[in-house]
């Protein structure tokens, strides 16, 4: 049924609610409560330290959204609130988490500032921005990183569906996080090695690397990065602004030889059809890194920029697409 003005004003008015209770019911952990059978609420809120009654209500509300079903007094998973349990193997816990993390929620709630001056809000909890601030707040940076294996746990399957990584020979995944994507990329190209380029302080958290699997610590706006035939940026360029974003592809540049590929794996923003999914996106890198999504014709115009060419964008099934370019 179509949606009347009125209703599509108060939903959107309203949706930070729902999005709040999500954060909070993630927090406290209450999926890793709830195993095949139902559970009572009260039993839920005496497992994870909450008011029963109050439990019950942000239960109610989630279940309304199809995230965990409401048999009598009790709660039973969804295949949504499946996912919000810590052991899932596509576990998306860290994602709630993180996006209800103080300096995530504060950012938000100050986006008249972002949308007044432009600037990202973050910087009003710390002037030096998200990275700076995940490496002095090492329980934020946990939640953070987990965050980014949960929110491409989806898009990973999308990903090797749409693109055949077995034909280099050396991957680097620069900004890859913990190389939840580049493990899947390597078991899918069985003669391929790869490199994971981070900030020392993922690198550390990074489980003992496997057959090859390297590590390489270091910081794209200042150190060189490893040569490789191939160099993925799995969404890192849209957390930059256009200079910044120029700065670390220069640094791929440098390290690709004439012929080598890069591949900016994010969303690509179209201007004439907009989507929710990459509109919202774009406003979180407006408050939280002052970054952005661009249109394919921005990502081609960049490449260009630093020294790539024949610029080409690969569907894939999920919102993500494959920009793949050349080194001249
Ligand atoms: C949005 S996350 C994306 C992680 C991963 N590519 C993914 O999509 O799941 C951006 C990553 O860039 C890394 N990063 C930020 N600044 C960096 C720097 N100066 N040098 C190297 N990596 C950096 C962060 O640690 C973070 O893991």
């Amino acid at each position: 049924m179509e949606r009347q003005p009125h209703e599509t004003i108060w939903q959107l008015a309203t949706a930070t609610v729902a999005s709040r209770t999500l954060h909070v019911v993630a927090e406290l952990g209450v999926a890793d409560h709830i195993d095949e059978a139902p559970v009572l609420s009260k039993e839920l809120a005496t497992r994870c330290g909450a008011d029963a009654g109050a439990l019950d209500r942000a239960l109610m509300l989630l279940a309304a959204h199809g995230v965990f079903d409401r048999v009598g007094d009790a709660y039973a998973h969804t295949d949504a609130s499946r996912l919000l349990r810590s052991d899932h193997p596509s576990s998306m816990r860290a994602f709630p988490r993180m996006m209800g993390m103080t300096s995530f929620s504060t950012s938000l709630g100050h986006l008249e500032h972002s949308v007044r001056t432009g600037e990202p809000a973050f910087g009003l909890v710390e002037p030096d921005g998200l990275f700076a601030h995940l490496q002095r707040h090492e329980d934020e940076a946990r939640i953070f990183d987990a965050s980014m294996t949960a929110k491409a746990a989806g898009d990973t399957a999308a990903i090797l569906a749409a693109y055949d990584f077995s034909r280099f020979s050396t991957i680097a995944d620069i900004g890859g996080g913990r190389g939840h994507l580049l493990r899947a990329v390597l078991e899918a190209a069985p003669n391929t090695t790869g490199i994971l380029f981070e900030l020392p302080a993922v690198i550390d958290a990074v489980d003992t690397p496997a057959e090859r699997f390297a590590l390489h610590a270091g910081d794209f706006f200042s150190d060189a990065l490893p040569a490789a035939d191939a160099f993925i940026l799995m969404e890192v360029v849209h957390d930059w602004d256009d200079d910044q974003a120029a700065t670390i592809l220069s640094a791929v540049r440098r390290a690709a030889a004439p012929g080598a590929t890069v591949l900016i794996i994010e969303a690509v923003a179209d201007e004439e059809v907009l989507d929710p999914v990459v509109r919202t996106l774009d406003m979180i890198m407006l408050a939280i890194t002052g970054g952005r999504e661009r249109t394919a014709a921005e990502l081609d115009q960049l490449l260009a920029s630093v020294g790539f060419r024949d610029t080409r964008i690969l569907p894939t099934p999920s919102p993500l697409r494959i920009v793949e370019a050349v080194a001249v």
